[in-house]
């Protein structure tokens, strides 16, 4: 016997992927629902060999079923996501609007899987930021072993982290360039994307940091340490998918990077891909489609006492977003809805 599943937002980026790698691990599927805008009503998805068409969220009743994995905006996230979860279904939410409340668990499942079963305080469980998720699962196994004082990253996050319309606008940005008269306006982001970066992702703060740079110091807290300080520079770059980061680590006790790369090597969800020569480290390219969090250049850092550099790749459409949701829809079916 298996679960009765929802994913909303099936026709977004992340909610195809949900329903991509629902079908590949071979989730315990009973009945699916994909679940969209009323202008999507109808919309094919695929699921495994399965098409789907996909049914209005306004119209559905969650009543009678177990799972809802949430792939939507925070505004519609807080119209819909409490009725579901009111009327007896879990939910599991991308967007950033539980994340930072206190009565629901914030998971990446290589990292606290047990905090899973705070779900019940409001039938909710939050899924991290795209950076923080593929951060934390690097970072927990070296802060097990040395204890991290600090965290200084720079990330290179691709347009897929933003949405539908920022795929297009990249496409239409980079075609446009060589075609003259075709240009194409920045839209959704402030300047062009195309061939260039920008050092801005979400909204600014009043301290002058960026949100998504409070995020990854805020969920990095909140999901391994709270006493581990985090600096991030958030910056968007013209890749489709797979977010890179640039991390600097100082812990509390030394930690060579040898011994690094072998705990790195056997950690969950990690994968080392460090020669020290021309294309022995992995890009973003190569991680695409791919379930694990990738990392390169492990080096002591020379200016400090216990310090390494990392560098650290994963595809936000998958360990930052959908992967992660269904990893924790696997811990929640095996330690508290379990079935058959
Ligand atoms: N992309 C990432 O790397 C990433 C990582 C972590 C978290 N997230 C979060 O995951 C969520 C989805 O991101 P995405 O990249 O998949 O976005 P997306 O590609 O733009 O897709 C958005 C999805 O939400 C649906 N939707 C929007 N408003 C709706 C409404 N009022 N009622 C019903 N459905 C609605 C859309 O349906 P229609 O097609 O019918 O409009 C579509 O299925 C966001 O909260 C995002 O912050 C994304």
């Amino acid at each position: 016997m298996g679960y009765k599943v929802v994913v909303v937002g099936a026709t977004g980026n992340v909610g195809r992927e949900m329903l991509n790698i629902l079908a590949e691990r071979e989730f315990p599927v009973d009945e699916i629902a994909a679940l969209a805008s009323r202008k999507s009503l109808g919309t094919e998805v695929s699921f495994g060999d399965r098409t789907l068409k996909t049914q209005d969220l306004d119209a559905f009743d969650f009543t009678g079923w177990d799972i809802a994995l949430f792939a939507i905006g925070s505004d519609a996230t807080k119209q819909y996501a409490p009725k579901a979860a009111a009327s007896g279904c879990v939910v599991i939410d991308n967007s950033s609007l539980y994340r930072y409340d206190p009565q629901v668990p914030l998971v990446v499942p290589e990292v606290n899987a047990d905090a899973v079963m705070g779900y019940t305080a409001k039938n909710i469980i939050a899924n991290p930021n795209c950076s923080t998720a593929q951060l934390v699962v690097a970072l927990k196994p070296l802060h097990d072993r040395a204890r991290i004082k600090r965290v200084v990253v720079s990330t290179y996050q691709s347009v897929s982290g933003t949405g539908k319309e920022a795929i297009d606008e990249l496409w239409n940005q980079t075609k446009g360039i060589y075609v003259p008269g075709q240009e194409v306006a920045p839209s959704v982001y402030p300047r062009q994307i195309a061939f260039n970066v920008i050092p801005h992702i979400d909204v600014f703060m009043e301290d002058g940091q960026t949100k998504e740079e409070w995020k990854m110091m805020v969920e990095t807290k909140k999901i391994l340490d709270p006493a581990i300080k985090v600096t991030a520079t958030c910056v968007r770059v013209p890749v489709f998918v797979g977010h890179s980061e640039a991390v600097n680590v100082e812990f509390e006790e030394h930690l060579d990077e040898a011994e690094a790369r072998d705990i790195l090597r056997e950690a969950p969800g990690c994968l080392v891909v460090d020669k020290r020569e021309p294309g022995g480290y992995i890009t973003p390219i190569e991680c695409v489609g791919d379930y694990a969090t990738y990392i390169s250049r492990i080096r002591q850092d020379q200016t400090i006492d216990n310090g390494l550099n990392l560098w650290i790749v994963s595809d936000n459409l998958r360990k930052g977003a959908a992967l992660n949701a269904v990893q924790i829809a696997e811990v929640l079916g095996s330690r508290a809805l379990r079935k058959g």
